[in-house]
């Protein structure tokens, strides 16, 4: 089905965005508020071509539209006036050559549209030949949801069809963790923090944390999530994402070629997920809950280790652990310092850290070594710490994503070499079909599970604890394994 594409430069904007799946639920939660807020902040002024099949006109889908910026943010009166004026709508089934003769019209003299697959990936094949077959896919861009497969040789098949229409350069996987501010900042504070670099390495670093828990369950999201799993749905994509920006060195330029191919370099250097080094739980009630299998065994936790043989990182474990159903919602980054020599003070001294919160507030926080007073002058480590809550005007995470992709930009979209090599590391120990062992909900995973497993999965010191506090300055609770 291939056809020579004519590729748009990266400096075009695109001039029109058909989005596939138009009366789903990602729409309703998270393009239609992020379509506004494109408005209000003067990037969008293209046609917005809406394709479901759901017997809907143009009039309902406006209605949905509505309905969806009430629940998520509000209307904006002028951004929704226009907003509602570049809507248009087209119902059809995708396997249907009329629905894609229709969107070519509606397309009108654009040259350059932006499609985006807010559909299952089960359906991308027949879309993407469609719109090669109706004119629409030369000079285009493809915009496509997480997951990106469901193992390494599915993402691979998922990429021979994307690449068989547009080149990679036309390609944007959106991965809209890459796009919150907090996960963007990891990346300019260490490159732009001299003080860092000398510390940032095997040399002192003794172990990285990364935990992204939720303190709900799967929301309704059963089936999908009886299928896909904790590993599929945030380790292998939104937590690895994350550690990237940790582990990366500093791109040689800005563009997002040199920042993609820094992320890639770290993958390549972590071998495959050991079985021993890989605890999966399952909240109890998980399989009551609607669409998901009886006597499934899912995970709906999972905490491992990996490691990373690069120069930088060799010897260093990097312990990973996300859940839903856990005491609290929260993403961070705790990197420990090796502790100092105890020699001028006698109490042995705890070691230092680095505390990145990427959510809910975005947090950097350094722990330092002080005396108490009033303690018999023994050490403790106190938080310096810097905390900042999104801005009232702040891009959200798919308006971010979607503007860029409209621009060309590359940058904060898994490339194709790093989506399989993702999947490799994770990919044998996907199909090792592991023990899942039982936790009750409000908890931090299995207390269950055999002593050397949890060894394996929990850093030196235990996980760092979780706190609500945001005050600037506080203590932090006495690591007990020293
Ligand atoms: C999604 C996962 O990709 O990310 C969800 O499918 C998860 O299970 C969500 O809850 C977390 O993202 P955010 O932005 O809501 O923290």
């Amino acid at each position: 089905m291939a056809e020579p594409n004519t590729v748009p430069p990266a400096a075009v904007h695109s001039d029109a965005l058909v989005f596939f799946g138009a009366t789903g639920d990602l729409a309703y939660k998270k393009i239609f508020p992020a379509l506004q807020a494109m408005i209000k902040r003067g990037s969008l002024d293209v046609p917005v071509i809406g394709v479901a099949k759901a017997g809907w006109n143009l009039d309902q889908l406006k209605a949905r539209a509505q309905d969806s910026l009430e629940k998520h943010g509000g209307v904006d009166a002028e951004a929704w006036k226009k907003l509602s004026s570049l809507l248009r709508y087209v119902d059809g089934d995708y396997s249907d050559k009329a629905t894609f003769v229709e969107v070519r019209k509606q397309l009108g003299g654009a040259q350059h549209p932006a499609h985006y697959l807010a559909i299952p990936p089960s359906l991308f094949e027949t879309v993407i030949e469609q719109l090669v077959n109706s004119g629409s896919a030369r000079g285009a861009r493809m915009i496509v949801e997480k997951p990106f497969g469901h193992d390494l040789a599915s993402a691979k098949e998922l990429n021979r069809i994307l690449l068989s229409a547009f080149p990679e350069s036309s390609i944007f996987r959106i991965d809209h963790y890459l796009a919150k501010g907090p996960v963007h900042n990891m990346v300019s504070f260490r490159f732009s923090n001299a003080f860092l670099e000398p510390l940032w390495h095997r040399d002192y670093i003794e172990s990285m944390q990364i935990t992204m828990s939720e303190n709900f369950g799967v929301q309704g999201r059963g089936s999908f999530y009886d299928q896909t799993g904790a590993i599929r749905d945030v380790v292998q994509n939104h937590i690895f994402q994350v550690m990237c920006n940790i582990a990366m060195e500093c791109p040689a330029r800005r563009d997002s070629e040199a920042v993609r191919d820094e992320k890639v370099k770290v993958l390549r250097a972590i071998p495959p997920i050991e079985s021993c080094n890989l605890l999966r739980g399952q909240f109890e009630g998980y399989q009551s809950e609607k669409g998901v299998a009886a006597g499934s065994t899912v995970e709906t936790f999972a905490a491992l280790q990996l490691e990373i043989k690069s120069w930088r990182w060799d010897g260093v474990p990097f312990y990973i652990r996300a859940g839903k159903n856990l005491p609290a919602t929260c993403t961070e980054v705790v990197a420990k310092l090796r502790k100092p020599p105890q020699t001028y003070m006698t109490d042995p001294a705890p070691g230092n850290y680095m505390r990145f919160r990427i959510s809910p507030e975005m947090t950097i926080a350094l722990a330092v070594s002080v005396s108490k007073q009033d303690e018999n002058g023994l050490r403790s480590l106190v938080e310096l710490e810097a905390c900042r809550h999104p801005e009232p005007d702040e891009m959200e995470a798919y308006e971010r994503v979607l503007t860029d992709a409209m621009a060309g930009d590359a940058t904060l979209f898994a490339r194709q070499d790093y989506v399989e090599e993702a999947w490799r590391i994770v990919d044998p120990v996907l199909k090792a079909n592991t023990a899942v062992y039982p936790y009750a909900p409000q908890t931090w995973g299995p207390a269950g599970a055999p002593e050397p497993l949890q060894k394996n999965v929990t850093p030196p010191g235990g996980w760092h604890p979780i706190s609500d506090d945001t005050d600037s300055y506080h203590v932090v609770p006495p690591d007990t394994s020293r």
